[in-house]
């Protein structure tokens, strides 16, 4: 194939830089012929016989799906380039003038979609550490040999396979982009502790202090700890798929025995989800709530256990979210719920759950004298056919409502069945009221999870393609 072909990509790559009749005669999308639906590549290096190679060894519709974009021979450019031209992986000489190893993650967190860097390693100097540690999917060395050529392709598929794999997976932490951040350090926010209860079983409480507790801890990367505190036999562990041994039964046996709660304590018992995320599994086993930890001396043993740890809790996370049973005879149940500096009241549009509701509340805020100001309420399962309306609901309450989780029929079971929490998936009228409830509480929410929503733009092509799949 000829080198110096005369297309204006080719004409690009030979010249190097991008200019903006570069950008205008650029194929766009998939109406363009060549290579579409190819990995887009820009060569980042500093000696023209290796671009020479890759140019020749690349042409248009080569059968390697590789569609080589641009010569980039300015490191302070490379950013800039890579998102105007779409790129999605950048073969990178460490020693092009300008370039910084901040730019490696800066590419690989881009929102859009990952932009992954093969290193190309110069003779001479030591960077394969620092590459990959910057977080270089893969590697060649210098100057390119016909054996690295032909290796590449693998190479760079496999780059942007796992770096589409990594963002697909609950364990990929979004980096919140620059002005997202400053809108979190100047829009005002306060750690607090959040108990999620309903006077009903089977209304969702478990599906929404999960999710909130995904957005906070994985989304926001916010540190956030979810307790699943509920003495009918806890769940959480089986949705969020964490193993259940180490658990609140554990711990409260362990302040038994001791009488104090230490955070390393704490912490030993928690188990890691994703991002900034932690779990203290429930009671695995029913039984376990009868135990002497939570019930001697009339249940104070229990009473005293849940103070210890929210005391403790507090100290250690940003939030901390309590998965609570309905049953508020239960001492650790009506404790977490004294303790909290916000209720979150879930009910469903139905009048009979609604009057329960209505009736335990009264009770709880007359006889036991938990004060009304720290409590809200979310409607789940919201459908404006179920013959009820939302300032009914708020009227029969009397509570401030922060937040309407429409019905999603199967989804949501769906997604506990699947272990992935629907907030970490597509999103969608349920995602966003769940991330309105989340936003009154954490307020820069709503910008993190707006600029998620820049993140969902489909795109097509081979990467796009692969990325819906690997969301789906
Ligand atoms: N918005 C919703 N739309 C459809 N199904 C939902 C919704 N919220 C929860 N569910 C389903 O309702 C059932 C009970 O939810 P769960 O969170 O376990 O309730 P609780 O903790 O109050 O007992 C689950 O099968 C869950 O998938
Ligand atoms: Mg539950």
């Amino acid at each position: 194939m000829n080198a110096q072909g005369n297309t204006a990509k080719q004409n690009n790559v030979n010249q190097g830089g991008v200019s903006a009749a570069d950008e205008a005669s650029r194929p766009k999308g998939d109406e363009g012929a060549v290579g579409a639906a190819g990995i887009r590549v820009i060569a980042c290096l500093r000696d023209w016989n290796d671009v020479q190679q890759l140019t020749v060894s690349f042409p248009p519709d080569n059968p390697h799906s590789i569609e080589m974009l641009t010569w980039c021979q300015d490191g302070s450019r490379l950013f800039q380039d890579a998102i105007t031209l779409e790129a999605d992986a950048v073969i990178l000489d460490p020693t092009v003038p300008g370039f910084s190893l901040d730019d490696i993650p800066r590419l690989y967190n881009y929102e859009e979609r990952p932009i992954v860097v093969v290193a190309a390693l110069p003779p001479a100097g030591d960077w394969h550490e620092s590459m990959y540690g910057a977080g270089a999917k893969g590697h060649v060395q210098l100057p390119l040999s016909e054996e690295a050529v032909r290796r590449l392709p693998g190479i760079v598929h496999r780059a942007v396979q796992t770096a589409l794999q990594e963002r697909a997976s609950p364990g990929y932490i979004p980096q919140v982009a620059p002005e997202v951040a400053r809108a979190i350090a100047t829009r005002g926010w306060q750690r607090a502790s959040v108990a999620v209860w309903a006077a009903k079983g089977g209304v969702g409480k478990t599906a929404v202090a999960e999710n909130i507790a995904v957005l906070l801890g994985v989304v926001a990367n916010r540190k956030t700890v979810l307790v699943d505190l509920n003495m009918a036999g806890g769940n959480v562990h089986i949705h969020l798929g964490v193993l259940p041994k180490k658990n609140v039964f554990s711990l409260a046996s362990v302040y038994e025995f001791r009488k104090e709660l230490r955070a390393r304590e704490v912490q030993n018992h928690l188990s890691p989800y994703a991002g900034n995320l932690w779990v203290l599994p429930g009671v695995p086993r029913q039984y376990m709530a009868g135990e002497s930890c939570f019930v001697a001396n009339e249940g104070e043993q229990g009473k005293l256990f849940i103070v210890a740890l929210m005391d403790c809790l507090r100290e250690m996370f940003d939030f901390v979210i309590l998965d609570l049973g309905q049953d508020l005879n239960h001492k650790m149940h009506l404790t977490a719920l004294r303790g909290a500096d916000l209720v979150l009241v879930v009910v469903n549009p139905e009048t009979a759950g609604l009057l329960d509701t209505h009736e335990v509340l009264d009770s709880l805020f007359e006889h036991v004298q938990l004060d009304r100001s720290r409590f809200r309420l979310v409607i789940n399962r919201f459908h404006p056919e179920a013959g009820i309306s939302r300032k009914e609901i708020v009227q029969v309450l009397g509570l401030p409502e922060i937040g309407v989780i429409p019905e999603a029929g199967m989804a949501v079971t769906a997604s506990l069945n699947a272990k992935r929490p629907l907030v970490l998936g597509k999103k969608c009228d349920v995602t966003d009221g769940l991330a309105q409830v989340t936003a009154s509480i954490f307020p820069p929410l709503t910008d993190v999870w707006r600029a998620k929503g820049r993140l969902g733009a489909p795109r097509k092509g081979l990467v796009g393609r692969m990325m819906e799949a690997l969301s789906t």
